[in-house]
């Protein structure tokens, strides 16, 4: 897809870091949007941000993308005000970290429930769509987590690989379909957002949420987290550049840092052609360029 202008565009997690780069892009291109996300206010804000920067409708809808009822809405309301849809950017999500026998069941279920079901949920009431009109883009957000696997990310990790798979899959359907519909996967390295404090969107319970112990130790992270992102991550307008790119050139992987993330992933490559093991020791293995 090359022609954006007064076409409809779908962005979940548009009220922050990647979704709201890529949300104003698209107004910038003068399409028309449909922005999602679970934080409102923040959302609210955005559409008039949007709106100024020559979008050529908005229309703001709070949605849990992990919960099935509200991206059916979100769809609905999408085809009921525009009745179509062009680009559907599959965005929004949350991580965190820690071993994985620490980790509860309901950490897993809230991590796998926005960065798996979302996706999952956004193509199975977007597609049919662009299927029947024969014209469309889905980029799906994944990481470079979702290429290699890094200790102490295992929700985060798996809910990425899956997203990686999904989105591969996806465009062989199509593709087989000869649906005229492209797929993207974006798998980022460190980007300038505010994902290491997702746990505000974290459902808990409100005495776990308000426990003195627990939020010094969130805002220490975040604190910490925070100076890291700014002065050594990408910014989300060079994010939201390299996805428009990709969707006019049809390229479905696309690596923000391409230099370091090619040589994570031959390594990982080696290590399953040449019977290696895993030599990831974290996080810190995510590339900078
Ligand atoms: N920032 C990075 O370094 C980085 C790297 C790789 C991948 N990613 C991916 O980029 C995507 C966007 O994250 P970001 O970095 O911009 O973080 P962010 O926290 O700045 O933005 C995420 C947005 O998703 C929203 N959200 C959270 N839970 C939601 C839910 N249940 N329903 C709807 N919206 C919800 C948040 O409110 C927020 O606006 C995520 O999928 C993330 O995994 C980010």
């Amino acid at each position: 897809m090359k022609d954006f202008k007064n076409k409809v565009a779908v962005v979940t997690g548009a009220a922050s870091g990647i979704g709201l780069g890529l949300a104003k892009r698209a107004a910038s291109e003068g399409m028309k949007l449909v922005i999602a996300d679970i934080e409102d206010k923040p959302l609210q804000a955005v559409a008039e941000q949007l709106t100024a920067l020559g979008a050529a409708d908005v229309l703001a809808i709070k949605t849990d993308v992990s919960k099935a009822d509200d991206m059916d809405a979100l769809a609905e309301k999408t085809i009921e005000k525009y009745g179509t849809i062009h680009l559907l950017f599959n965005n929004a999500g949350v991580g965190g970290g820690g071993c994985m026998w620490e980790l509860d069941t309901d950490y897993w279920e809230w991590v796998l429930g926005v960065n798996l079901w979302g996706v999952i949920h956004g193509i199975r009431t977007f597609t049919k769509y662009m299927v029947a009109q024969k014209e469309g883009h889905i980029v799906n957000t994944a990481s470079i987590a979702g290429l290699i696997s890094a200790p102490t990310t295992g929700p985060y990790t798996v809910s990425k690989h899956a997203v990686v798979g999904l989105s591969e899959t996806l465009y062989g359907e199509l593709r087989n379909a000869e649906a005229n519909v492209g797929v993207s996967v974006l798998c980022p390295a460190y980007v300038d957002t505010k994902i290491y404090a997702a746990e505000r969107n974290r459902p808990l319970e409100d005495a776990v949420k308000n426990d003195p112990a627990r939020i010094a130790e969130q805002k220490a992270i975040e604190e910490m987290a925070s100076e890291f992102f700014s002065s050594a991550a990408m910014a989300t307008e060079a994010v939201a550049d390299q996805v428009f790119d990709a969707i006019s050139n049809d390229t479905f992987y696309i690596l923000t840092h391409p230099k370091g993330s090619k040589i994570q992933i031959e390594k990982r490559m080696h290590e399953i052609l040449d019977g290696g093991q895993p030599s990831s020791t974290g996080p810190e293995d995510f590339p900078f360029e």
